[in-house]
């Protein structure tokens, strides 16, 4: 446990110039176009579409908060980006962060409200842009720091690969921007590191995150290079150098030797390294370096990062434990709801590069699981932190669980907590749709992320190859997934047969799958209309944590216990002041609420497993039919599990349940069966639970 002073060490730490004699990474004179190629190419933005229960969700997504915070929520509808009045910080973030996860939204449902919302935001910020380049309202050195535009890059990228008209103007700017930032960083890095009374970044947080210009910078690079090369990738060399003078240089940290695998008061690397996001965000950074350097030990540093998170920090549903600052495995600890989407963006991407299986399964993992467990059915609503065990969301009594989070924090609100999460969840489930076909090195396609939806691309040096693929299928709630494909010619159609599928997998029911060894099956499809299938086989998977305790995973899903819940919705509430918010910032229909659950008294939490007794319920073909919508509500999906069970005392410690290992199983009545459901369906929930013999 840390010390409460740990706050104050981190607040020294924040100050802390470390200066290292020799910038340790250069690579102006790199040929551009030698940059890594990934294994998996992502589609053009646009070209793939939900189908399904996946389009329900993005639907419900668009219907909801992310998709009308444009017109009501203060960070976003009064954003000074576009001449409002209102920041939560000197980072200017808030938009941004909304722009980078809206404009994949928008062009991956082709959904043309929420096109006018982000084209709303791309006119004023393009035709706002100062007359030095500086995108953004700042207008003082003091003021202006360059990591909310990390943000808006990202949007921007996405935007002109989506939409050809508005590409030309939208590279201007960027270049007209880099160019300015170049010069800004060349003095002693202006706009990254906080000189004498600068305000943009008292914290850290961008100094942390260097490597997040390397995407859209590289982006740049290899497509709209424009003759300013040199400028880019000596812009991505001073982010990266300002950041290692500063103490923030991710490739001393991801190390076996470094990294804290118990986080205690021996801890004495920089801050930013054990915040969950940035953790999220910083797993990218030896990848970012890597593309540009070519040297492999980097990727193999990339390698290490996920193994030593896995190992050390990963909930049970695929997110960091962390609130925000890493902890151990206690399952009441809890997870901040960005972290899930920084986790889904961030394997996504490095699953692109490495081509590592169980990379692109945690992807699916924090997708079907963390993430839809923190947003309210409706997505109207979400945590701002998530437990394992979390029995009941509602404002706890103390925050004394919690390092830096308050009480109110597991609430399924507008702004439960810190405002960032309310702009930046909305990411995590359109980039997972973006990402979810590929093209691959070999001039085929691959279904990574086997989610319903269809993919229109071209293929061949002279792109005369039009495929189209749609995959249709209620995976991960059924196991079936049906392909119907047309091509203008015969090409290599690739699917990722996830690491649980046993050898009992078959293709068209009949024969065996062989996927290779990055678990890819590979079929021939002939010129024309085809189809085929897929029939993943598996059986409920126990997997022992800390302290005698375990969590079942069937298929892609994790299970939990089901708690019924009664819910009291109120206003929503300031994060800040805790006070109900004016009505100028929350739905004039009224739709955002806090949600408070609290469990039936009918409904057991308290309860040991036996993991030798699981049967699964549920019909047969859970494959066939569509399936509920909203799909993450408590029954909807169609396939559950028993387990047998019994209730245990099992003590409350500061408002939330203690962790197992702390006190003594003791058994309380019969065994029964208990109700086991996907955990993404279960607001409240109990995951990770001590076993015993029935
Ligand atoms: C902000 O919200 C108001 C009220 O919904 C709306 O009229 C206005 O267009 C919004 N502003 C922006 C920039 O979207
Ligand atoms: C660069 O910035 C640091 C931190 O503010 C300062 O200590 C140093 O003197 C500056 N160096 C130059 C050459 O301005
Ligand atoms: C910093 O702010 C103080 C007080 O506003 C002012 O006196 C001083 O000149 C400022 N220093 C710089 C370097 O801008
Ligand atoms: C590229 O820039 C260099 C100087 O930076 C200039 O000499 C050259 O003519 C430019 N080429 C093009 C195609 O604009
Ligand atoms: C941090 O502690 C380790 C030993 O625990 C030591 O080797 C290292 O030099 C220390 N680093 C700093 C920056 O003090
Ligand atoms: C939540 O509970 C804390 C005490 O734990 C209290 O200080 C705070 O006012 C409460 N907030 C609300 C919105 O009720
Ligand atoms: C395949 O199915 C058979 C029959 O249901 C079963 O006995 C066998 O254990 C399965 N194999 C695997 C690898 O799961
Ligand atoms: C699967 O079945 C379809 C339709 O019956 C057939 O066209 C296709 O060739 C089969 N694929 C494989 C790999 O057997
Ligand atoms: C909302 O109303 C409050 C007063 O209740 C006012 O202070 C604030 O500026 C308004 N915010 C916006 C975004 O209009
Ligand atoms: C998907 O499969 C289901 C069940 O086989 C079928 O009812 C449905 O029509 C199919 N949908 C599409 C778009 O092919
Ligand atoms: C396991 O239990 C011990 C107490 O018996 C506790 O100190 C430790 O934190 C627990 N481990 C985890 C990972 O929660």
């Amino acid at each position: 446990m840390i010390s409460r002073n740990f706050n104050i060490a981190l607040a020294a730490l924040v100050g802390q110039q470390i200066v290292f004699s020799q910038p340790s990474y250069r690579n102006a004179n790199a040929n551009p176009s030698s940059l890594v190629q990934p294994l998996y190419t992502p589609l053009v933005l646009g070209s793939i579409k939900p189908l399904g229960w996946f389009n329900d969700q993005l639907q419900l997504e668009a219907d909801g908060l992310s998709g009308n915070m444009f017109d009501f929520y203060r960070f976003v509808n009064d954003s000074r980006w576009i001449g409002g009045h209102t920041e939560y910080s000197a980072l200017d973030e808030a938009s941004p962060y909304w722009f980078n996860a809206i404009v994949p939204l928008a062009f991956g449902l082709g959904d043309e409200r929420l096109i006018g919302q982000v084209r709303y935001y791309l006119d004023y910020v393009l035709d706002h842009q100062q007359e030095d380049g500086w995108l953004g309202f700042e207008k003082t050195r003091a003021t202006r720091g360059v990591w909310a535009r990390c943000l808006l890059f990202l949007g921007l990228m996405q935007y002109a690969d989506a939409d050809p008209t508005q590409t030309d103007r939208i590279v201007t700017a960027m270049h007209r921007y880099v160019n300015l930032a170049h010069s800004m960083l060349s003095n002693n890095y202006t706009g990254l590191l906080v000189h004498g009374n600068d305000t943009f970044d008292t914290a850290g947080f961008g100094v942390g995150r260097t490597h997040e210009y390397h995407i859209p910078l590289q982006w740049l690079l290899e497509n709209h290079p424009r003759n300013n090369s040199k400028t880019l990738l000596e812009m991505m060399d001073f982010m990266i150098d300002g950041g290692v003078q500063w103490g923030a240089d991710w490739r001393t940290f991801w190390t076996k030797e470094s990294y804290p695998k118990v986080l205690d008061d021996n801890y004495n690397m920089s801050w930013v390294f054990i915040h969950g996001v940035n953790m999220a965000q910083g797993l990218r950074y030896p990848l970012s370096l890597y593309r540009n350097t070519h040297d492999e030990a980097l990727k193999q540093t990339s390698r290490t990062a996920l193994d030593l998170l896995a190992k050390y920090h990963t909930s049970t549903a695929g997110s960091i434990i962390a609130d925000e600052y890493i902890s151990d495995l206690n399952p009441s600890r809890g997870s901040e709801l960005c972290i899930a989407a920084e986790i889904m963006f961030s394997t996504a991407y490095m699953y692109q590069f490495l081509g590592d299986n169980d990379i692109a399964d945690w992807t699916e993992q924090t997708a079907f699981n963390a993430f839809p467990a923190a947003v309210s059915a409706d997505w109207w609503s979400h945590q701002y932190v998530q437990q394992e065990n979390q029995p009941w969301s509602r404002n706890l009594s103390t925050a004394a669980a919690w390092y830096d989070v308050n009480s109110y924090a597991n609430v399924f609100g507008l702004e439960p907590n810190y405002p960032c999460c309310t702009v930046n969840h909305p990411q995590a489930y359109p980039k997972f749709l973006a990402n979810s076909f590929v093209k691959t090195a070999d001039g085929g396609v691959a279904h990574v992320f086997l989610v319903p939806g269809s993919a229109a691309t071209t293929l061949g040096e002279d792109n005369s190859n039009s495929v189209f693929i749609t995959a249709n299928t209620t995976y991960p709630f059924g196991n079936t997934i049906a392909y119907s494909i047309t091509a203008s010619s015969p090409f290599d159609f690739s699917v990722r047969i996830p690491n649980w599928a046993d050898a009992n997998s078959t293709i068209n029911s009949t024969t065996r799958i062989q996927p290779d060894s990055r678990g890819m099956h590979k079929f021939h499809i002939p010129a024309g209309k085809s189809s085929t299938s897929v029939q993943l086989s598996t059986s409920p998977r126990v997997v022992p944590r800390a302290n005698n305790t375990a969590a079942i995973y069937y298929g892609a899903l994790l299970y939990a216990l089901a708690i019924e819940h009664d819910s009291v919705s109120t206003p929503p509430i300031s994060y800040r002041s805790q006070e109900v918010l004016p009505s100028n910032t929350t739905d004039p229909l009224s739709r955002t609420r806090d949600y408070k659950l609290t469990p039936r008294s009918s409904s057991k939490w308290n309860i040991a497993i036996d993991a030798s007794q699981i049967s699964v319920v549920g019909p047969a073909h859970a494959s066939k039919g569509p399936l509920t919508s909203p799909i993450w509500d408590l029954g909807a999906p169609p396939v559950e599990l028993r387990v047998k069970a019994v209730e245990i005392e099992w003590p409350v410690e500061n408002d939330t349940p203690a962790n197992p290992g702390t006190f003594a199983v003791v058994k309380v009545g019969e065994p029964f069966e208990a109700r086991f459901v996907p955990y993404g369906s279960a607001k409240l929930h109990m995951a990770v639970l001590p076993v015993v013999e029935l």
